[in-house]
């Protein structure tokens, strides 16, 4: 557990202001801010960050909350994580913190860093040794993949030897117990029970983070043989989907741009020619949260993959989730080469440069695949291509962008200008009018409650549930009230129909006599849309604060009468049921 002063000194010196400032570009409105919401799509603002109140809420998805709903949320973490990512920011250090609860067993965070460093450590020591196996592997990175020993050393490339338990018979003599190396993936357990070491016989890629720790491994096999690649799990200090490979280096040049490649050799050897700004994934498609890293770092994000079908269908993939985060996004088309790892020993680094420069843009690329597939000497075939392209154009965002391409295509197609920005534009209107139709009715819905999945109670009463966030509202704005509700028992949790509302005043019952119960009291027990709900309620009864003590008597009286009409209506509906049957026996 972290003690409540903990908590409060963390949000406090957390401003949320700054802090929302990095992910999203807030402008002022009034005494607060707004913004392009970062948890769903939309081209108009409709995310608020409050600065009085030390939260933010999203008008068109429902999150919303304080610090640590939002980088819950934003850096996909659990609630002591969360406290944790934003205890780092401010440089509080958290009591305890190293011996919190993972999977229910106790786990120290750094503990688990030093382990893998010392690991890391052992495998490089094995590289350089002058043992015959060790130098077949060495030369498997010098003389096969033509690195020198100055990149070896850089990337700390190691070797796990041939064997069952060289690696954890000098970990454990270090102070590493067989179940922590399991846990980290670096031992293994067969079924009689016998531990093993989990790399054997493979060169070793370490997976470094940002803050230069050690977090995890690749290991390759230096023939043929299968799995090519061996990469560790997800552990406490290691989540595959969120890291990039050489994200540590690449960092401090990426700024501009950034190069993904498919594989760690790739990335490896355009370091090693200079080309410093390269990362790659971690035997896993990209994910967005890769992506929203990424766009931490740099702007654009040029795609280098393998020129096979796969890599092509993999960076059609990446296109689409680097787009979605705000990415400029290109792609390498690397001529005569399987990868950049190859093209860049056979040609150099200057001509990879070119075709950095080269690299077509998003809409270049997407053109080339759709004119690929048609023969444009067909008429039939050329209609079809045409109406793909002017598909792809009418989902630019810029007019000026627009134009640009439609100048090209037209000359390519050779068709004229005029008829594509005719068509162009018809597609554009017709989305636009679907789009905004769906969009009222979307919004309709969610004011009447259908569909409201935060609350899904709130359909079936729409009244009642009303009422119990006026309630609500007012106990979380007015926490003095609060207390003479709950100590005159004014209220039950019985007074509440829906199940949300009931766990919130539940949990304000159980909190009050902390005084002002807010969205941070409820992070660890209520997901973030429940939170975001919590905000809304509160902040819609900030116009009430005047004769408070009045107002919030007549919500209550609301509430209670609306819950009897309910039940009334409900009895009803069962005696008249009842005189129906009774009247059909009768006849
Ligand atoms: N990969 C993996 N498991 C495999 C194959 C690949 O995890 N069985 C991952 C690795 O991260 C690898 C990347 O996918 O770096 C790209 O795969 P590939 O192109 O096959 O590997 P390279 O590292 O490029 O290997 P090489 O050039 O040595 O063949
Ligand atoms: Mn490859």
């Amino acid at each position: 557990m972290i003690s409540k002063e903990i908590i409060d000194e963390i949000l406090l010196r957390n401003d949320i202001e700054s802090l929302i400032g990095n992910y999203v570009s807030l402008k002022r409105a009034g005494s607060n801010l707004k913004g392009l919401c970062p948890f769903h799509s939309e081209k108009t603002p409709s995310f608020v960050v409050y600065p009085a109140d030390n939260s933010f809420y999203c008008f068109g998805c429902g999150i919303g909350g304080d610090a640590v709903t939002f980088v819950k949320q934003m850096e996909h973490l659990d609630y002591p994580d969360a406290l944790e990512f934003l205890a780092k920011r401010a440089g509080i250090t958290i009591p305890l913190t190293n011996d919190r609860n993972y999977n229910g067993k106790r786990v120290d965070k750094s503990r688990v860093l030093k382990m893998n460093t010392d690991a890391a450590r052992f495998f490089h020591k094995c590289l350089m040794s002058n043992d015959p196996e060790a130098k077949a592997a060495l030369a498997y990175f010098t003389d096969k993949r033509g690195l020198d020993l100055a990149t070896v050393k850089y990337f700390g490339l190691g070797f796990a030897p041939n064997s069952y338990n060289a690696f954890s018979n000098y970990m454990r003599k270090l102070g590493y117990s067989y179940e922590e190396l399991t846990e980290a993936f670096l031992c293994g357990k067969n079924d009689r029970g016998q531990y093993y070491d989990a790399f054997r016989n493979r060169v070793m890629f370490p997976i470094i983070d940002v803050s230069g720790n050690v977090i995890a491994f690749g290991g390759r096999v230096m023939d043929d043989s299968k799995p090519k690649y061996k990469n560790s799990s997800d552990t406490p200090v290691f989540k595959k989907s969120r890291n990039l490979f050489a994200l540590n280096f690449a960092r401090l040049t990426c700024s501009e741009k950034l190069i993904l490649c498919e594989g760690y050799m790739d990335v490896i050897a355009l370091h090693a020619a200079g080309i410093t700004n390269a990362v790659a994934t971690l035997g896993t498609a990209i994910t967005s949260e890769q992506a929203r890293v990424m766009s931490r770092y740099t702007k654009k994000v040029i795609i280098s993959y393998d020129s096979d079908e796969a890599g092509k269908k993999a960076a059609d993939r990446a296109i689409k989730i680097l787009g979605e985060v705000g990415l400029d996004v290109s792609v390498l088309n690397i001529p005569g080469s399987k990868d950049p790892d190859e093209y860049i020993k056979t040609y150099g680094k200057e001509k990879f440069e070119q075709l950095i420069d080269g690299a077509k843009s998003e809409f270049e690329y997407n053109l080339e695949s759709i004119t690929s597939r048609y023969d444009l000497n067909l008429p039939q075939d050329k209609i079809k291509a045409l109406k793909e392209v002017e598909k792809l154009i009418s989902e630019v965002y810029s007019s000026a962008e627009r134009d640009v391409y439609m100048r090209e295509v037209a000359v390519r197609f050779a068709v004229d200008m005029k008829s594509i920005k005719n068509d162009v534009e018809r597609m554009i209107s017709k989305r636009t009018y679907t789009k905004k139709k769906e969009e009222s009715k979307n919004l309709l819905r969610r004011s009447e409650g259908f569909s409201d999945r935060t609350n899904p109670d709130f359909v079936k009463a729409p009244a009642i549930a009303k009422n119990e966030e006026a309630v609500l509202g007012l106990l979380l704005y007015m926490p003095d009230h609060l207390k003479r509700v709950v100590e005159k028992k004014l209220l039950t949790s019985e007074d509440f129909f829906t199940e949300l509302n009931r766990r919130i005043f539940e949990f304000l019952m159980q909190n009050y006599s902390i005084g002002d119960v807010g969205p941070p009291d409820f992070n660890e027990a209520f997901a973030p849309d429940e939170v975001g709900r919590i905000v809304r309620m509160k902040m819609s009864r900030a116009e009430f604060t005047d004769n408070g003590e009045a107002i919030l008597e007549e919500s209550i009286k609301n509430l209670k009468a609306s819950l009897s009409k309910k039940k009334a209506s409900a009895t009803n509906t069962y005696e008249g049921l009842n005189a129906l049957l009774a009247k059909k026996r009768d006849n």
